[in-house]
């Protein structure tokens, strides 16, 4: 491991010496590896000085990344654009665009992907998590591949994809209103990067997808639509796994096998939320400023984070009982739950039934609540039986086929509807026009993983 480490630490110093012209003549093992370093180390991540000049969404630079996703995109960049982060501050957030091979007929189509970074470090960004061949394999296979369906899925229906680092500069996880804001700026982004979309942008429609982690963003991002993406053409939004209400999924967390996302929830919206930081500086033992450390730090991405934590207790990482009751936790658990305003947009929404990571009952709490104030559309499809990561997969074919369906502004559905089972199945000729012969192929070869202590089984 140390040998590795030194040689990647001296192939960047050649390269830095030596210049990016020079860069080919490093071992193609080790290229990526120094072509995009770490994001805490990478000056492509930097906000710039005139920030807060610029207006939502604008570009401010931009460069071609090979990723994951392959030959399967006509063309990947990264993007860094301006945002706002969760407390209204300008950010300078990354999103990796894509261009399909093959446009959908008519207006541009456009997906804002968001994926599950699920961490409390800048280390994990999920545009990193995107490239093949960095210096941490392990957040490229927890964080990006297993969502590799989802990019497959979109291209072949001719979709532009945006991803964004809904996290922002300051991994911010689970922090709901940046991850919005974040999300619909990143659709303005796209919409402006010639290089992606080549044809008129007139007409266009968008739409959000995401899983877990990157639920809760996709969530946020439909529940801001109405509010802050008012501009914007913006259609509806599916997710699965979602973190609707906090507390019940920290409580469930706690002393699991997942306890570390517990954790790394903590940590991120102290991120975001000075006055949470310093109240926690105040109660914290000293095991827990460790934890904090580490969750904040290059050991902070997800598959750490699981084995790090594994069982443990995280509320015994301070001195008062009862923390999350406290009244500044307690203001910014609420502050970040989900439901403040009613749904105007479509939303189909689907969870594991015995979900062991997102506590399946609070879905359904927040379903009734928005349905009885009026939501627009919801359909709530609960996976019987199954295990959190499942619906990751077998979610797929209902969510894209309601994607293309409000894409295209033909969805019939108002009101709510609360349904038992995914349908149609993954192995049905429907899913293989909804999403493809990649994408179905791809989602059966994660048959078998094993996230944590999951196997991904359906
Ligand atoms: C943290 O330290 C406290 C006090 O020593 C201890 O009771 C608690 O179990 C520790 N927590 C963890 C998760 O190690």
């Amino acid at each position: 491991m140390r040998s590795l480490t030194s040689l990647l630490l001296a192939a960047s110093c050649a390269a830095v010496l030596l210049g990016t012209a020079q860069s080919s003549v490093i071992e193609p093992r080790l290229y990526n590896a120094v072509r995009f370093p770490d994001p805490v180390d990478d000056p492509f991540y930097k906000a710039p000085a005139n920030l807060a000049s610029l207006s939502r969404g604008e570009i401010i630079r931009e460069r071609p990344v090979d990723t994951i996703v392959g030959a399967a995109a006509k063309s990947a960049h990264q993007i860094l654009y301006r945002t706002e982060d969760s407390v209204g501050a300008p950010d300078a957030v990354v999103a990796t665009v894509f261009a399909p091979h093959k446009p959908a007929p008519g207006p541009p189509k456009i997906l804002a992907i968001l994926l599950p970074q699920d961490s409390a470090s800048f280390h994990c960004s999920a545009s990193w998590a995107l490239i093949p061949g960095t210096t941490n394999p392990l957040n490229t296979a927890v964080v990006g591949a297993p969502n590799l369906p989802a990019f497959y899925a979109a291209l072949a229906q001719g979709w532009y994809i945006v991803a964004p680092d809904h996290e922002g500069s300051k991994a911010t996880f689970i922090a709901g209103p940046g991850a919005g804001r974040a999300s619909l700026d990143s659709i303005s982004a796209i919409l402006q990067h010639k290089a992606t979309i080549t044809a008129s942008t007139a007409g266009y429609t968008s739409a959000a997808y995401g899983y877990s982690g990157g639920a809760h963003a996709a969530a946020w991002t439909n529940q801001l639509a109405s509010s802050y993406g008012s501009s914007l053409n913006f259609a509806g939004a599916a997710y699965g796994g979602t973190v609707a209400y906090l507390r019940p999924v920290i409580d469930q967390l706690n002393k699991s096998p997942f306890a570390g996302f517990g954790g790394a929830g903590i940590a991120g919206l102290a991120n975001a939320y000075k006055e949470l930081d310093d109240y926690i500086k105040t109660v914290v033992r000293p095991n827990g400023t460790a934890a904090l450390e580490r969750l904040r730090g290059p050991q902070g991405c997800t598959h750490n984070e699981i084995g790090d934590f594994f069982g443990k207790d995280v509320y015994s990482y301070v001195t008062v009982p009862n923390v999350l009751d406290e009244p500044i936790p307690k203001k910014y658990i609420e502050l970040n739950n989900l439901g403040k305003d009613v749904l105007q947009k479509p939303a189909f929404i689907y969870h594991a039934a015995t979900d062991e990571v997102i506590n399946t009952q609070q879905i359904i709490d927040y379903y009734n609540d928005q349905c009885k104030r009026g939501a627009s559309s919801i359909q709530l499809a609960i996976a019987d039986p199954s295990t959190h990561f499942v619906p990751l997969v077998t979610g797929l074919p209902p969510a894209f086929i309601f994607l293309n369906k409000i894409l295209n502004g033909n969805l019939d559905h108002k009101g709510c509807s609360m349904t038992r089972g995914l349908v149609p199945s993954l192995s049905s000729s429907a899913a293989k026009t909804a999403l493809g012969q990649q994408a179905v192929a791809a989602s059966f070869a994660l048959r078998g993983t094993k996230i944590g202590s999951e196997t991904i089984n359906f």
